[in-house]
């Protein structure tokens, strides 16, 4: 990657007497950096930001989010035009490349994607070492890092080739492991590619066909679950990005990268969100019950917050919500499902909170997990199969902020320092010594 960073400008920082200047950059778009990579050399002095919320860990031209707007740019595509026009291999070839691609480019990418759907016979057995209720996630931690165990023909990161092939692998397996997971967790046998079919198609037969039955993908659910997914795609420097990106910053392999990607993804407050979300909606059950559930969530005593709420960088209605809402609606109608209990509960709990004086300071708006659980469980997915299918899509964003990272002249092993408060140096005391 060139690397695009001019200082406009420079700031100085006074620190016990000195005066130091340090370069300001301005981006694209979004506020001014200020490049404090020679702080430590120059003041023998850290800065403290936990939770990275005023650092920016790389120069990246991939994603961008303006969080107080509402914006979210793919390769300075907006997502509401993607998620419209485009489809899920266009799409993540425009993430991988930072351009649409010409139709000879999409047929090479298309092609190439399709013909590695496969997975080795050997990987199976992995599935099998899993007790039946294992949560789909955990197989996905383990089946995906075991990738680098089977193709080691594209592990060698200092090769662009082989980085091309391990990231059309990735792409390309990640619907072959995400079904057998969803299929072993059910007890059913697995369900192989097929590759006269999109990629999204392909996705739902092998998980919704059985060995007696084939299925066939309603085009309004598979149009539906291939927006989710182009809303998924990447999210800028997020919590698993900067995971992937932090693992693949010591030179290990990508699948590696991606299945430490994977475990940061479960978490409730990222990728476990829409589960969560879901899960609570079904708590409320009712419309008359809101009230006690927005008393909670406002309680700094109750440690229960309103799933689906709120976003570190959005302070305004998350863009790819707007898509979601549009699609659950989408999918509900298609299915000839009128009175969803759940959506009147979401729709009335949107629509007391964006009133909410608590809510409304606080910038708290529905994100993208808000009513992506309904939409996943009308589309026939368990509650545990939600993050499976973030970390499908998002697999394109990881491998795409991976790439990018491996030729970043900028790149440096990640090692963030802290600001120590433990105990000061002392000697070790003898047992006999102690006192009782
Ligand atoms: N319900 C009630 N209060 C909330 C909520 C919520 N969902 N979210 C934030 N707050 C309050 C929080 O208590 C705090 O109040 P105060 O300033 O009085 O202490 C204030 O708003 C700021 O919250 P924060 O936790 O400091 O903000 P954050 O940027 O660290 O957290 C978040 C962001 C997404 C973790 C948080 O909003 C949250 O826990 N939301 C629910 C979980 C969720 O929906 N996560 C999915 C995120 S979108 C998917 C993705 O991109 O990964």
């Amino acid at each position: 990657m060139k690397s695009d960073l001019k200082p406009s400008g420079t700031i100085s920082l006074t620190h016990e007497g000195g005066t130091v200047e340090f370069p300001v950059y301005k981006p694209t778009h979004g506020p001014d950096v200020f490049d404090i990579r020679s702080l430590y050399k120059d003041t023998g002095a850290f800065t403290f930001d936990p939770g990275f919320t005023s650092t920016a860990s790389c120069e990246s031209k991939i994603t961008f989010i303006d969080g107080d707007e509402g914006i979210l740019l793919y390769r300075g595509y907006p997502i509401d035009q993607l998620a419209e026009n485009s489809d899920f291999l266009e799409t993540a070839y425009v993430l991988l490349n930072g351009e649409l691609p010409d139709p000879e480019k999409r047929k090479w990418f298309e092609n190439s994607i399709t013909m590695h759907t496969m997975v080795h016979e050997q990987l199976k057995h992995f599935y099998n070492g899993f007790r039946r209720d294992a949560h789909p996630m955990a197989i996905m931690v383990g089946v995906v890092g075991a990738l680098s165990a089977f193709y080691h023909d594209s592990t060698d990161i200092t090769d662009p080739k082989q980085r091309l092939i391990a990231s059309h692998r990735m792409i390309a397996k990640m619907p072959t492991i995400a079904a057998m997971a969803y299929k072993y967790s059910i007890g059913q046998s697995f369900v192989f590619p097929r590759n006269d079919l999109d990629y999204t198609s392909n996705f739902m037969r092998m998980c919704f066909a059985v060995s007696s039955e084939d299925y066939e993908c309603n085009p309004v659910l598979c149009d539906a679950l291939d927006k989710i997914f182009i809303l998924h795609m990447d999210h800028e420097q997020n919590a698993s990005t900067s995971t992937v990106r932090l693992a693949g910053s010591s030179g290990a392999n990508p699948f590696a990268c991606i299945a430490a990607g994977i475990a940061s993804l479960w978490g409730p407050a990222h990728g476990g969100a829409n589960e969560a979300a879901l899960n609570m909606l079904e708590e409320i059950g009712t419309v008359d019950r809101i009230p006690e559930f927005i008393a909670r969530a406002k309680d700094k005593d109750d440690p229960f917050r309103l799933m689906g709420f709120g976003h570190r960088v959005y302070k305004n209605y998350d863009p790819r919500a707007k898509v979601m809402r549009d699609a659950c609606h989408e999918v509900l109608d298609a299915l000839g499902i009128r009175d969803e209990p759940l959506l009147q509960v979401a729709m009335e709990l949107e629509r007391i909170a964006l009133e909410d004086e608590y809510f409304v300071s606080k910038k708290l708006y529905p994100n993208i997990d808000f009513y992506s659980g309904i939409t996943l469980r009308a589309l026939g997915f368990p509650t545990d199969m939600f993050t499976v299918l973030f970390a499908l899509a998002r697999t394109v964003g990881w491998i795409a902020q991976w790439s990018e990272m491996i030729v970043d002249p900028n790149q440096k092993i990640g090692r963030p320092r802290q600001i120590y408060t433990g105990a000061p140096q002392r000697d070790y005391v003898s047992m006999e010594k102690r006192p009782a």
